[in-house]
């Protein structure tokens, strides 16, 4: 082989860093995902639920009600359901989404949210997070992405584990946001029973001024390092991230990270399945409510039969974008997740749970295996042709 050949294909592999995996977005957005079908008792597992006022619906039921769209500026829009009013009671159910995506992530993957809205107002409870399948909840690990409720200011990052993970703490690790909770175990002494080890971020990251400012993009990457978040307000998103090479190593300190020198990644976190909904009261809500909404002199359950607190209440989302890091093995990988059955409740900052045992499946979107097939090819050629010169 002619050295030129060499010295024209390394360069241009070592400089990308990431392999584009799967870009959810525009029409495309809604198809990868499975849907959560019904209240909210159980959670996608089977396990208990967290008891929200909701009735998650099917894709095609929130496709035809416009729960589900694209709008003009070619944004997917993912909304609670704003026009349905109901006579005063409180188990009525509202209808809105859950989503959970047919693929995994592992070990090596960034994954990117850019939105311009997220869900808010008194009762609503929007969460962007990921879920190991595993019995019981959290034997795989959660990270939460994106999470808070009512008219709560700042967004918080979190994992939730067994025994064996921990956040430093405030100035021990170089971050931006600020630590609340050290432990990410559900039942660490000390701390309120599946509280995780959060992280809080600046008021530009949720709520509404997160909306006023042009939203922004949060990253995670979870990598052999730990697990990083990044978040951005709109005029700073860095301008790679929408492309297919992004460089977190030049985006500054994260928000928040969890190094594995204190959180053991490798042994408490499994595939995560990515987790997109709007939950509505339940546990975390409800238990938090008088801290921003108190003023509506209300309880959380009175606010549900009125479609008026819901025109806040929806995803306004670019895209989001899944990368495997080069070299990384089983990343992106094919996932539980379409195999399991849509039969409980919800997730998250409470009892996350499990339920059937996860069937292996696979799912495999036919983008990203063409670019993981075309990276394999690109990357063994280097290898063969590396050797080929240097021995
Ligand atoms: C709940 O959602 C299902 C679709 O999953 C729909 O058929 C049903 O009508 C909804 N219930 C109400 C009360 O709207
Ligand atoms: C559906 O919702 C989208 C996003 O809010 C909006 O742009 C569109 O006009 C709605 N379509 C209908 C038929 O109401
Ligand atoms: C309240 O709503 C639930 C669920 O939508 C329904 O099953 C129940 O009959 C309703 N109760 C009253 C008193 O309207
Ligand atoms: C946490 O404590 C609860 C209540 O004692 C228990 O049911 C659960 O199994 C514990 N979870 C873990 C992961 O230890
Ligand atoms: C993902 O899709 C969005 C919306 O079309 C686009 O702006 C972005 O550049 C895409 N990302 C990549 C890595 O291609
Ligand atoms: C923190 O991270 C930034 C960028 O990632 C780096 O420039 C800086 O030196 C780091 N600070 C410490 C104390 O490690």
């Amino acid at each position: 082989m002619p050295p030129l050949l060499v010295a024209s294909l390394v360069p241009l592999a070592l400089a990308q860093q990431f392999q584009l995996a799967l870009n959810y977005s525009g029409q495309g957005f809604f198809d990868p995902w499975n849907y959560k079908v019904g209240n909210d008792a159980h959670d996608i597992q089977g396990e208990k639920g967290n008891n929200g006022n909701v009735n998650f619906t099917d894709q095609a039921f929130a496709q035809q009600q416009n729960l589900t769209s694209v709008n003009a500026a070619g944004h997917v829009v993912i909304k609670v359901d704003d026009f349905t009013s109901a006579a005063p009671n409180g188990t009525y159910g509202r209808n809105t989404v859950l989503m959970y995506s047919k693929d995994t992530i592992s070990s090596g993957s960034l994954v990117i949210m850019d939105a311009v809205h997220i869900p808010f107002g008194c009762s609503v409870w929007p969460a962007f997070w990921t879920l190991g399948l595993g019995i019981p909840w959290p034997s795989k690990g959660e990270i939460d992405i994106i999470e808070n409720v009512n008219l709560a200011t700042n967004n918080q990052y979190s994992l939730h584990t067994l025994d064996g993970c921990s956040h430093p703490a405030q100035g021990q690790v170089n971050q931006t946001g600020n630590v609340i909770t050290t432990n990410c175990f559900v039942n660490a002494t000390g701390q309120a029973t599946n509280e995780g080890c959060l992280v809080a971020d600046s008021d530009l990251s949720f709520g509404a001024k997160f909306a006023q400012n042009g939203g922004g993009a949060f990253a995670t990457l979870w990598d052999e390092d730990g697990i990083q978040i990044w978040f951005f307000t709109r005029s700073l998103v860095p301008a790679d991230m929408a492309t297919g090479n992004p460089n977190p190593s030049a985006w500054g300190p994260p928000t928040a990270f969890w190094p594995v020198s204190t959180c053991n990644t490798a042994k408490l976190f499994g595939p995560q399945t990515i987790i997109l909904e709007t939950n509505v009261c339940g546990g975390f809500a409800v238990d938090v409510f008088s801290q921003t909404c108190g003023s509506t002199g209300k309880k959380c359950t009175d606010l549900v039969v009125d479609p008026s607190n819901y025109h806040d209440a929806y995803w306004e989302i670019k895209y989001i974008s899944v990368f495997t890091k080069a070299g990384a093995s089983g990343a992106a990988g094919s996932s539980a997740a379409s195999q399991v059955s849509s039969t409980g409740g919800s997730v998250s900052h409470t009892a996350l749970g499990a339920g059937p045992s996860p069937t292996p499946g696979q799912s495999a979107a036919s983008a990203r295996a063409s670019a993981l097939g075309l990276w394999t090819v690109l990357s063994g050629v280097v290898v063969v042709l590396l050797s080929f010169t240097w021995v």
